[in-house]
């Protein structure tokens, strides 16, 4: 076992259906916005709804290393009171990013136009991913990155004295990328412009624009081109963070499972670079209705009501990943359960998650009884329309996606499916255990339990 404070967990089937109203933890993108936006603007940023999840407290903790003044003011309420674009300080200590991708490399496009020195790192899980992907883009703006042979964390970086603004197109579609170097550019005079070859979450450039920063996005293709005016005058600006779909995604598919279920979600985030999974939850029969659209803070919100029913096995193009990259292991949760073949194409970057979900998904299916082949960078899975068998015991490899799509599966098994550490559910859904066993109807035994 990983982890020495492991938390192992069993979920079974429910003795009764899941119903009710719900709302989920704030978005985890958002949030590492909203709190580095508001490190970088002038004035006092106020966010509500902030998830107070582990990765997210992990970049508080950088914004106030660097000099902002972060305050918590009661649950999901926070201020920040910011330095200015240019303005971060150097800290006087490692920033330690724990399991968040997110923040370690939206920080290290921070630091790279800003004249000072930081060492940064991670947990054990982080220090094994790739962080090239930013560091050579960014050491065009003059920054210098040094590590560990492979690139990876820890890393000693030497921000730039007269940073340069950054012209890239972004090999691999990744929201982090371009993030890292909007978040570059904006220290450095000029433009900056990225070019991505499929549209990824546009979390970056919709909060850019709420701050006042000058962004322009056009579409070319599948892709797009953004350009950022460099050194703005970021002003504060309030920030309501809608919740997060990639945390829905676990409370729907378990009432898409469990029969005679009928969730309600509240203030769901709905940004439609964020919704393949319910595009392709829908696609294989599955009864998801939005109600209450509304924008809010730039980003589209509403909520989403989930009835329970059969599914059936489809095709997933390669297109869809950027769209829902993290819905993948849900996903392939919802569709061992589907009549047919499920084909999942295109899933390469799954490799490089918390953990390498790719072969950790196939694994959590099959010991559950579940039947999976792997081609290339397609994952097909065998729905036979009827319960899988359960019944085994998933390692989660530090993973909080794998750990909760591990338990969804139990409430949908013949047989109850254990993990072998749900701690690390804490870093995008904190209290996700006793919400989801809150939702089994009255009298119920809970169906989440620690084994
Ligand atoms: C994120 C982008 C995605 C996603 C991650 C959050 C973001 O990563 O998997 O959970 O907030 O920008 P990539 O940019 O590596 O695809």
């Amino acid at each position: 076992m990983e982890n020495p404070a492991a938390r192992p967990f069993a979920a079974a089937r429910p003795t009764a259906p899941l119903i009710g109203s719900l709302a989920v933890p704030g978005d985890k993108s958002i949030s590492h916005r909203a709190l580095m936006f508001g490190a970088l603007a002038i004035g006092e940023t106020r966010i509500q709804g902030l998830l107070e999840g582990e990765d997210v407290l992990r970049t508080a903790a950088a914004m106030r290393a660097l000099g902002a003044i972060v305050t918590p003011d009661g649950p999901g309420a926070w201020r920040v009171a910011g330095r200015g674009v240019g303005g971060l300080a150097e800290p006087s200590d490692v920033l330690d990013m724990g399991n968040s991708g997110t923040a370690a490399r939206l920080l290290a496009g921070m630091l790279a136009s800003h004249d000072l020195f930081a060492v940064m790192t991670g947990d054990a899980s982080l220090r094994r991913r790739p962080m090239r992907r930013v560091t050579d883009p960014l050491t065009a703006c003059g920054a210098r990155f040094d590590g560990r042979a492979d690139g990876t964390l820890p890393l000693a970086i030497h921000g730039a004295r007269d940073p340069l603004p950054i012209e890239y197109r972004v090999p691999v579609p990744s929201a982090q990328v371009k993030s890292a170097l909007l978040l570059c550019g904006l220290n450095a005079p000029g433009f900056t412009r990225i070019e991505e070859p499929e549209a990824t979450r546009d979390h970056s450039e919709n909060m850019l624009r709420h701050f006042g920063a000058d962004v322009a996005v056009e579409q070319v293709g599948q892709g797009r081109i953004i350009t950022l005016r460099g050194q703005p005058h970021l002003r504060a600006a309030d920030v309501v963070v809608p919740g997060d779909p990639s945390s829905a995604a676990f409370p729907i598919v378990a009432a898409l499972l469990v029969p005679g279920s009928r969730l309600r979600i509240e203030g769901l985030g709905l940004n439609r670079l964020r919704t393949g999974l319910f595009d392709t939850l829908r696609e294989m029969g599955a009864s998801l209705v939005v109600e209450n659209a509304r924008t809010e803070g730039g980003e589209l919100v509403g909520d989403l009501v989930a009835t329970a029913g059969p599914l059936r096995g489809i095709d997933v193009p390669p297109g869809r990943a950027p769209s829902m990259i993290d819905e993948y292991p849900i996903l392939a949760v919802a569709a061992s359960c589907a009549a047919g073949i499920t084909r999942m194409r295109g899933l390469k970057e799954l490799r490089v998650k918390e953990s390498d979900r790719f072969s950790a998904t196939a694994a959590l299916l099959t010991a559950n009884g579940v039947r999976v082949d792997v081609e290339g960078d397609d994952l097909l899975v065998h729905g036979t329309g009827h319960p899988p068998e359960g019944g085994g015991l998933v390692r989660t490899h530090m993973d909080h996606r794998l750990a909760m799509s591990a338990l969804v599966l139990g409430l949908a098994s013949r047989s109850p499916v254990r993990v072998d550490d749900a701690s690390f559910i804490d870093t995008s859904f904190p209290g996700f255990v006793s919400l989801m066993n809150g939702l089994i109807g009255n009298g119920a035994t809970p169906a989440l339990l620690a084994s």
